[in-house]
């Protein structure tokens, strides 16, 4: 049972919110801290985290596929819907806390907000790619536009998304703001409970925000403490 969550089942957590914020940066971190703690954890990323899903990933994220904003989402969806059954369903029925970098909300936010395309639309198709698999919570870092914008850019080499103009990326943020309210989550329940995290700051910072975040959420490794009670006595 050694590095398994002892509940009934695993955890999926999600990290969300536009370009350059640090997604990726606190993926790494949240789930190597989960890890030091004992927990199984998967960690993936969209669009891929699957043979299939990375090629898809390759064409949606090339700045020279010209594609329709319906392909666009559906083969988002496609990738999601490998993912939840090649990586995602398995590792929570043997109880692993799965991490991943982007999901439904990112499809609301951006083919949504972004692309114009309708959420119910959206909706429709991503029943079908989540099997009905709810987020057990949804952290989205939040940082003002031009600063995440900087990180981005400051990093190099601008996808098909980034290449999008200031606009796109200001309503792609407002709809990730709006996911904080209590009624937008009240009446978008396959995203599952959204929390704001402040991610200004060193890396750090924001990792300690994120595990508060995740408190209550993650359940107490027990065999994690066990050992460490031993190792103490
Ligand atoms: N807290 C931080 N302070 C300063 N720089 C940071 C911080 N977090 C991440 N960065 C840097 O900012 C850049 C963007 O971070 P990262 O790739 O994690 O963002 P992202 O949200 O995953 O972006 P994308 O949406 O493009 O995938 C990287 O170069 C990263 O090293
Ligand atoms: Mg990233």
């Amino acid at each position: 049972m050694t590095g398994a969550v002892r509940e009934g089942r695993g955890r999926l957590l999600v990290l969300e919110g536009g370009e350059g914020v640090g997604k990726t940066t606190q993926w790494e971190r949240v789930g190597a801290a989960l890890r030091a703690d004992g927990h199984d954890v998967v960690a993936v990323r969209e669009p891929g985290g699957t043979a299939a899903g990375d090629r898809v990933r390759a064409l949606l994220l090339d700045p020279e596929a010209a594609l329709a904003p319906e392909a666009e989402a559906l083969l988002f969806a496609a990738s999601r819907a490998q993912l939840v059954r090649e990586v995602v369903r398995p590792a929570l029925a043997r109880g692993a806390v799965v991490l991943v970098d982007r999901f439904l909300l990112s499809t609301y936010a951006y083919q949504g907000a972004g692309r114009g395309i309708p959420v119910p639309a959206l909706r429709a198709i991503n029943a079908v790619a989540t099997d009905g698999l709810v987020p057990d919570r949804t952290l989205v870092l939040r940082l003002p536009l031009p600063h995440a914008l900087d990180r981005a850019r400051a990093r190099g080499g601008a996808d098909r998304m980034e290449r999008e103009d200031l606009a796109f990326h200001a309503r792609v943020e407002a709809a990730f703001a709006e996911a904080l309210h209590p009624a937008w989550q009240a009446a978008h329940p396959e995203v599952g409970p959204v929390t704001g995290v402040d991610a200004s700051g060193t890396p750090d910072e924001v990792t300690a925000r994120c595990r508060r975040a995740l408190e209550g959420v993650v359940p107490v490794n027990v065999d994690a403490m066990a050992a460490g009670a031993a190792s103490r006595a």
